[in-house]
């Protein structure tokens, strides 16, 4: 990967163009998991959570990886739930270590998740799996929470 600021300060211009596409929300959130995927190696699985706000749970959206069995997620269950909980970042660089843990794969390592806000309320989250162990700085962090803002407008 080319210089690791670089790439991903396009990524989020890439990321912006999507969102500020014609195209409907479900394709342009499919598009931002396809981009994320295909641009950084260590992220293995990428996908969305909606809130499903009566339930109190998390409804899989798109996603770019193999299909999971977990598509609700009560708030507070596995690390989706406890980001969800919590209303913020929740980075998890060895998901051995991690009891509350919903695991989709077994060659998943770790695991970021990032909600996305809308007038201050929880909407959805940005998941992304990765196979290697402590892969995520704090430039991804940055990344995938300005995605979250550019996202929140489509809700
Ligand atoms: N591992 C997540 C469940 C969702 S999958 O990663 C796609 C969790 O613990 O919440």
């Amino acid at each position: 990967m080319r210089d690791k600021a670089d790439r991903f300060h396009s990524l989020l211009g890439e990321a912006e163009m999507i969102v500020d596409s014609p195209f409907g929300t479900t394709e342009k959130l499919q598009a931002i998991c396809q981009l994320l995927s295909d641009a950084v190696p260590y992220y293995d699985w990428v996908g969305f959570y909606l809130v499903d706000a009566a339930k109190s749970e998390l409804v899989l959206g798109p996603f770019v990886g193999q299909p999971t069995e977990h598509v609700r997620i009560p708030f507070g269950q596995g690390i989706c739930g406890q980001a969800a909980d919590r209303k913020e970042t929740f980075t998890v660089q060895d998901v051995s270590k991690e009891s509350n843990y919903l695991s989709c794969s077994p060659n998943v390592r770790s695991e970021i998740v990032v909600p996305i806000f809308k007038d201050g309320e929880i909407v959805g989250e940005l998941d992304i799996d990765s196979h290697e162990l402590s892969p995520f700085e704090p430039q991804d962090v940055a990344l995938l929470e300005g995605i979250c803002d550019m996202v929140s407008r489509l809700f």
